[in-house]
């Protein structure tokens, strides 16, 4: 462990199958008025918006509802919450849903009550948020992100056609409390599910493949990245598999709540390159994931070779007996593409709407961060180029 960290995380998880009768108890801790926060029909389509509601009225709630929250939501719906915040003089944001509903619903707890611009203030010049954020808590419904109990928003702004993350102070901004209820995902389709379990993946990879110290972390991530293996080829087989359903929702959280990173270089470099893509394309931020994942590790794969290989042998259990290095990191990778096929996941960029105009605009709007290499414009053009 050789970088220096202080560690919080606020969030308090009611987890499991009674996990939301918790609901009423954490309501009493706030006023009067909440914010109901969620997507676009799947919670009024399971019933699930009838209990929180039956809930809300029970504890005498006033309620105000922000609803058609984008998957990869949107700057002008962040605005549209905070006139909302302020019209309703809100004490809760109540988010119901997956990643896209948390991260909106964050972003506005910080930005309803900042006098500035909040793409300016957060994503442009990464300000300090003031000292009036509204608390949120959360019911997931849709497992990948973590952002039930992470401070980090990702808005795409659809007029600069960028979309980014900011992380806000984990004190400020993770929720208060995030309600886990596994059997609340049996409703998610194949594509959303298989995009979350790829998400969780590819953000145990992006802590993963970075620095080349001894380090507690990488072990975690190590067994992070075995159960979720495990629980995907179950739940694949029966999505209605509690057990399953139950390890992916927990190896998720445990994915990105910042605890498996501490101590630890890290990547990201994947995500950058998804998130332009989302910005032009509009696609399941797991599939585009998917889809850059195997020519990126190919092409850092020399430079933080010795990792590929641990990689390699640890998380795949490549047999590594007269083999050079080279073709054991190969054959790493060959067994995360090999796994993205199991998961059904498209290949190319072409797939989710990517046309080849739209490449070099991409590659120029990338952020280029990298773990063991920083890729240059060019580079990410080729990559991209590559899986179209
Ligand atoms: O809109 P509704 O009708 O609710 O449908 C949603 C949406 O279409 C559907 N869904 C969710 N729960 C369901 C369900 N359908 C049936 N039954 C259920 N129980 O699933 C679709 C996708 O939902 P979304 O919230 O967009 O998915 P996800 O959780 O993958 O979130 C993606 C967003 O999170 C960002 C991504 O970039 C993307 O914008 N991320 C946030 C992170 C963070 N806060 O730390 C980190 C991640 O790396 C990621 O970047
Ligand atoms: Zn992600």
């Amino acid at each position: 462990m050789n970088i220096d960290f202080t560690f919080e995380n606020p969030t308090r998880i009611h987890f499991g199958r009674t996990a939301m009768t918790h609901l009423a108890d954490e309501l009493a801790l706030y006023g009067p008025n909440v914010m109901l926060v969620y997507g676009k029909n799947s919670i009024k389509q399971t019933g699930l918006y009838d209990k929180v509601m039956a809930t809300l009225n029970a504890c005498g709630k006033r309620v105000c509802e922000l609803a058609g929250i984008n998957s990869n939501p949107r700057y002008s719906q962040l605005l549209d919450g905070c006139r909302l915040v302020k019209e309703c003089n809100v004490d809760l944001i109540l988010a119901v849903g997956g990643g896209s509903v948390i991260d909106c619903s964050k972003a506005i707890a910080c930005s309803a009550w900042c006098d500035d611009d909040p793409w300016e203030h957060y994503w442009v010049k990464n300000l300090p948020v003031p000292t009036k954020v509204v608390p949120v808590g959360t019911i997931l419904t849709m497992t990948g992100t973590a952002s039930e109990m992470n401070s980090g928003s990702v808005i795409t702004n659809e007029t600069l056609k960028i979309k980014a993350g900011h992380q806000f102070p984990m004190s400020v901004a993770c929720p208060r409390f995030s309600i886990l209820n596994p059997e609340f995902t049996f409703s998610v389709p194949k594509n959303q599910m298989v995009s979350g379990i790829f998400d969780i993946f590819s953000h145990l990879m992006e802590q993963y493949f970075g620095g080349d110290d001894d380090c507690v972390s990488d072990y975690l991530l190590e067994g992070d990245m075995l159960a979720l293996i495990s629980a995907s080829r179950k739940a694949l087989a029966n999505p209605h598999d509690y057990e399953a359903r139950s390890n992916i929702m927990w190896a998720a959280t445990m994915g990105l709540n910042k605890i498996l990173a501490v101590s630890k270089v890290q990547d990201w470099e994947v995500h950058q390159i998804e998130h332009q893509v989302g910005a032009y394309c509009d696609c399941p931020h797991g599939i585009g994931l998917a889809i850059v994942s195997i020519p990126y590790y190919k092409f850092i794969m020399s430079y933080g070779l010795h990792r590929f290989v641990r990689y390699a042998k640890n998380v795949w259990r490549v047999d590594a007996t007269d083999k050079s290095d080279e073709q054991i990191a190969t054959e790493g990778i060959d067994c995360l593409s090999r796994f993205i096929d199991e998961l059904g996941i498209p290949r190319r960029l072409s797939e989710v709407g990517c046309t080849e105009e739209m490449l070099p605009l991409i590659a120029e709007s990338v952020n280029k961060i990298g773990g063991y290499h920083t890729p240059t414009t060019a580079e990410v053009l080729e990559l991209l180029s590559s899986c179209l």
